[in-house]
């Protein structure tokens, strides 16, 4: 048989096909963008235990905040982590802050020196063993966010950020309890055209821009991706949902961050994770507000609050939340690590949705 025109069309396409970078790999705003399938992560385990920390990458140069604030919350989380035998760390973002004259916020690249310094360097023990499920916080966004999600792609998976948004599935025991995890970014929600116009959140407005996501349409997608990851979800035993900015008390009232409440109460999300605000807080599930809204932004910086909580720690607090999950509860405890002897302050318990 002759190779007709089409034969050669055909051939030419399939090397392009099988040889060209597919885009999972090339380091444009498709990077950032949610991404729909979920990663899958078996465990034989009954249950699952993690520590939820944010805030955490700043070395302390202004008044009241000495570098040494990072390093006493890692001793306690790496001490907690041991005794648990912690599967993962949930981190709820602001990885990386400016600290010192001369320096930037954020990272500026995947060789930025801050990677081992504040990261590597400090989290050591099983912390350094475990996957880190990370969300980016406005300070990440205030510098090269694209080069955290590379860093995870391509340098260190450990570091667990493929995209802004996406969708863990946990099955855990003989069982196969399924716990869902949503993470999203809420630096879309959070801010108006009045907070972007400040000289500090100029990068992230660019962003924004550059990505397509400052349009009020943009806000409903995302809105209406996390809505069809829950509706996807609702299968699942625990659907729990990551994000950097709270939604206890006051908070939950900034912006587009208001449409958030109603829809986890609508798909009966189990609990929220954020950071964001420096302190421990929390504002409990009860009787007509399902959800329990955890609040752990105390890895590196003390103070700001959100009025309205239900239990919170007292103003100069560092600190973290353990979380042991399985079928039937969730038992989680803040530890504030202020001090050299790290002390559980609120002790709770959450459950599942049937
Ligand atoms: C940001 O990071 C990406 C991904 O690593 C890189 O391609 C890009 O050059 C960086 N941008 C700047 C302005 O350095
Ligand atoms: C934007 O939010 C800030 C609070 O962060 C508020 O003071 C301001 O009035 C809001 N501006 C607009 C245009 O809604
Ligand atoms: C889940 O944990 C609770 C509290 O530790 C325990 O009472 C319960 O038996 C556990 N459930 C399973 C299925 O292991």
């Amino acid at each position: 048989m002759k190779p007709c025109l089409l034969h050669v069309v055909l051939v030419i396409l399939y090397i392009l096909l099988t040889t060209l970078p597919i885009n999972t790999n090339s380091l444009t705003g498709d990077l950032v963008e949610p991404i729909d399938k979920p990663f899958v992560e078996n465990y034989e385990n009954k249950e699952l235990n993690f520590i939820t920390v944010g805030d955490w990458g700043y070395e302390g140069t202004e008044p009241g905040q000495t570098v040494t604030n990072q390093y006493k919350v890692a001793k306690a989380m790496e001490a907690w982590a041991q005794y648990y035998h912690d599967d993962f760390v949930l981190n709820t973002g602001d990885n990386f802050y400016i600290s010192y004259v001369g320096d930037h916020e954020g990272v500026t690249s995947v060789d930025d020196p801050k990677w081992n310094r504040i990261w590597k360097g400090v989290y050591k023990g099983r912390l350094a063993e475990i996957p880190w499920y990370t969300i980016a916080g406005n300070h990440d966004w205030y510098n090269n966010i694209t080069a955290q999600v590379d860093y995870s792609l391509n340098y260190d998976s450990r570091f667990f950020l493929p995209s802004t948004y996406y969708v863990r599935e946990s099955y855990i025991g003989p069982d196969k309890t399924k716990i869902a995890w949503i993470h999203i970014d809420t630096d879309i929600f959070y801010y108006n055209s009045t907070d972007l116009e400040e000289t500090e959140k100029i990068p992230l407005k660019q962003q924004l821009k550059k990505f397509g996501w400052d349009s009020l349409q943009a806000k409903e997608d995302k809105l209406k991706w996390i809505e069809d990851r829950l509706v996807e979800q609702q299968n699942s035993k625990w659907i729990i949902v990551v994000g950097h900015h709270p939604l206890v008390g006051l908070c939950a009232m900034q912006y587009y961050m208001v449409r958030l409440r109603p829809l986890f109460e609508k798909y009966r999300v189990a609990a929220y994770f954020s950071g964001h605000a420096h302190t421990l807080q929390l504002e409990l599930a009860k009787l007509g507000q399902p959800v329990t809204y955890f609040l752990s932004g105390a890895g590196s910086r003390m103070e700001e609050r959100c009025p309205g909580q239900d239990w919170g720690v007292p103003d100069k607090v560092l600190g973290f939340l353990h979380t042991t999950i399985n079928d039937t509860v969730m038992t989680y405890e803040y530890v504030d690590s202020t001090t050299l002897e790290p002390k559980v302050v609120y002790k709770g318990h959450v459950y599942p949705r049937y």
